[in-house]
């Protein structure tokens, strides 16, 4: 039994994704966060910063920028700098701030995909060119020839989600060079949303920052990064951003201003503590991840009404329910007591995410009781 199977009641805890079914017989598989306990080294760096006892403002010490320097090139081979990092208390805040610090009148990215993507060029008052995702060898990829259709020459700032939420699709080398490419040639920004990427499921598949493929990309490129998906600590608002150029990095640094507050000390402490000792319990949950992986794949192969094509990142399945003609595939699958996130914010309202980072026995329930609303049809 691996340590990731231990249930967590998280009724007792007002958890987001719990309390919106609170009472009800419905098991909550939408908002992007997982059951299980963080690694131990987490919790017991957490309890001892709580048991001193004071909890005035903080400092981030060197330490903390050498852990998050040290992981970055451990994982991604990716050399950074303590002056590039920006810290911010959650990765929306800073797309948000992303949007407003670079001088743009439109804003591309790519659908369906997480919200917060067409929201915060929304909020800046910039326009939305949205390029649709496209299928391709049973994957979702970049669709390069609607990309060069739609740009216009006031768009400076394109907004990139690798791995990419919803459809888990990790960007290869070849299409983050040919990203590249168009963002040069356009002159554009990129503000690159690398949230999931410790969360690579596939073994074959590798996440590359986009910052970290040329010195030309460096220099254009905002990478938003954090441990909180990593290590299930999304509560304690913990994220940075790294900006290696430093006018880009001033302006986000001036528009962050003093509204945008930075990270907590506990987000501080459990950070440090995960990119210092996390890595074989991130290890192990990888494993996990990928085995629950398997179960959704081999639910819906049962299912040729619904599809999934190749997933290779995150713990969130984007499931194509267009061919069961209801008019909700959402409240389908909620009157059978699984509350999945509706595809409709993410652009697609014929498609459902499923979080399937929980504990196998609370997920082999879920696909159960998506079983029977299938038998229903
Ligand atoms: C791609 C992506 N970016 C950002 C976030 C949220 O980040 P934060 O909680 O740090 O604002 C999520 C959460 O689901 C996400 O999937």
């Amino acid at each position: 039994m691996s340590s990731f199977d231990e249930i967590v009641d998280r009724t007792q805890t007002p958890s987001e994704k719990w309390y919106k079914y609170k009472g009800k017989d419905i098991i909550p598989a939408w908002v992007a966060d997982m059951d299980f306990k963080s690694p131990p080294c987490v919790i017991e760096a957490l309890q001892k910063r709580v048991q001193e006892g004071v909890f005035g403002y903080t400092a981030i010490d060197d330490e903390t920028y050498n852990a998050i320097i040290a992981f970055v090139k451990r994982h991604y081979n990716w050399d950074i700098k303590k002056e590039w990092i920006l810290f911010t208390h959650g990765v929306v805040s800073s797309m948000n701030v992303a949007c407003l610090s670079v001088e743009t009148q439109s804003v591309m990215t790519t659908t369906p995909i997480y919200p917060h993507f067409i929201k915060a060029p929304h909020h800046a008052g910039e326009e939305i060119i949205a390029v649709k995702m496209k299928e391709e060898n049973n994957r979702w990829t970049l669709d390069f020839e609607a990309m060069e259709e739609k740009i216009t020459p006031t768009c400076k700032l394109f907004m990139l989600c690798n791995p990419y939420n919803p459809a888990g699709t990790v960007f290869t080398c070849k299409e983050l060079e040919q990203l590249g490419a168009f963002c040069v040639k356009h002159d554009l920004s990129i503000c690159s949303d690398e949230i999931h990427a410790d969360l690579i499921l596939n073994p074959k598949a590798k996440h590359i920052p986009i910052a970290s493929l040329s010195p030309s990309l460096q220099e254009r490129t905002i990478t938003l990064m954090a441990p909180s998906k990593t290590f299930n600590i999304a509560g304690l608002q913990a994220s940075f951003a790294i900006i290696p150029n430093a006018s880009l990095r001033k302006r986000f640094k001036e528009t962050m201003g003093s509204m945008v507050g930075g990270i907590n000390l506990l987000g501080i402490t459990a950070l440090k503590a995960a990119y210092l000792e996390g890595d074989a319990w991130l290890a192990e949950l990888r494993l996990y991840l990928a085995e629950n992986l398997k179960l959704v794949q081999t639910f819906v192969a049962k299912n040729p009404k619904l599809k999934l094509l190749e997933q290779e990142a995150t713990f969130l399945a984007w499931i194509d329910a267009s061919s069961l003609h209801v008019k909700s595939p959402y409240d389908f699958f909620l009157e059978f007591g699984v509350g999945l996130s509706d595809g409709e914010p993410f652009g697609d309202k014929k498609c459902v995410r499923l979080n399937f980072g929980t504990q196998r026995a609370l997920l082999e329930e879920i696909l159960e009781r998506m079983q029977k609303a299938m038998d229903s049809l």
